[in-house]
């Protein structure tokens, strides 16, 4: 059983949730969700935020009926967690390594960095449309953190000096840098978003097409090779 340490709010429509316990999980994986004894049947994927030996945080944005139910679940009610499912971003050393979110995108970026900062230099680049104060804890497991407010942040990153660009977020986003790794020879790995009914593999509702056939992004993914991926816009 899996009992809420906090439910917060941390902006307009963000949350963070603190689970009590010892789970697993790491960079990039992702749990399937649900509150206990409510009505929604499937539970919603959310990626790992950040895990340590007492317990598990997911950060999370309401859009709709599951994340708005999850937004009002209080301390010490009891949450039903299925995971950690998914095949999460790799091991890499010594390298020059770009983080770069948008949108909820920017969630998973933390444990990330955490797992990474230790053997690679690590800078994160997170888009928000407004400021957003909640996100300067990321500075913790980086070597700088860079806001870009408004704009495309496509447009303000300057990936020559990276060997390796990991991204999360919206896919128009993750296509766009792509392009440019291609262009500069840098690898990049993107993490996908489907919406997805059983997370482990069986139901093919997350089907994507990749340059290796199909791909179910809950199991061989969510983590891709960029240059593996048809983005879809
Ligand atoms: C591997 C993975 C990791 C994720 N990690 C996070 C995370 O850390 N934090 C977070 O806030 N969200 C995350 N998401 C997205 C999250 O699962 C959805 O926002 C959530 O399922 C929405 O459920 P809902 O019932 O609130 O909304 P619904 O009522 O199901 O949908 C509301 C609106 O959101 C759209 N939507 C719902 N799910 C998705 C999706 N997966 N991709 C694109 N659009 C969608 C719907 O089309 C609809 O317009 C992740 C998704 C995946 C696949
Ligand atoms: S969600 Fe069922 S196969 Fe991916």
């Amino acid at each position: 059983m899996s009992f809420i340490e906090y439910n917060k709010k941390i902006s307009d429509d963000m949350y963070i949730m603190r689970i009590n316990g010892e789970f697993k999980g790491d960079k990039g994986q992702f749990y399937m969700i649900k509150p206990v004894d409510k009505v929604m049947i499937i539970g919603r994927p959310i990626s790992i935020h950040n895990i340590d030996n007492e317990g598990i945080e997911f950060m999370y944005k309401v859009l709709g009926k599951g994340s708005k139910s999850l937004s009002e679940l209080k301390t010490g009610e009891q949450i039903d967690l299925k995971g950690p499912y998914g095949n999460g971003y790799p091991d890499f050393k010594d390298k020059k390594i770009a983080l770069i979110g948008g949108g909820t995108g920017v969630a998973p970026l933390y444990l990330l960095s955490k797992r990474l900062y230790k053997d690679n230099k690590i800078d994160i680049h997170l888009g928000f449309r407004k400021e957003e104060l909640y996100f300067s804890k990321y500075e913790k497991y980086a070597n700088e953190l860079k806001f870009h407010i408004g704009n495309d942040i496509t447009n303000e990153l300057n990936l020559d000096e990276y060997d390796i660009v990991l991204t999360c977020g919206p896919e128009i986003m993750q296509e766009k840098i792509y392009e440019i790794c291609k262009d500069k020879n840098i690898i990049h790995y993107a993490s996908l978003e489907k919406h997805m009914a059983c997370g482990i593999g069986a139901c093919l509702v997350c089907t994507c097409d990749t340059k290796q056939g199909n791909k179910r992004v809950c199991k061989d993914g969510p983590v891709f090779k960029g240059e593996d991926v048809f983005f879809i816009e």
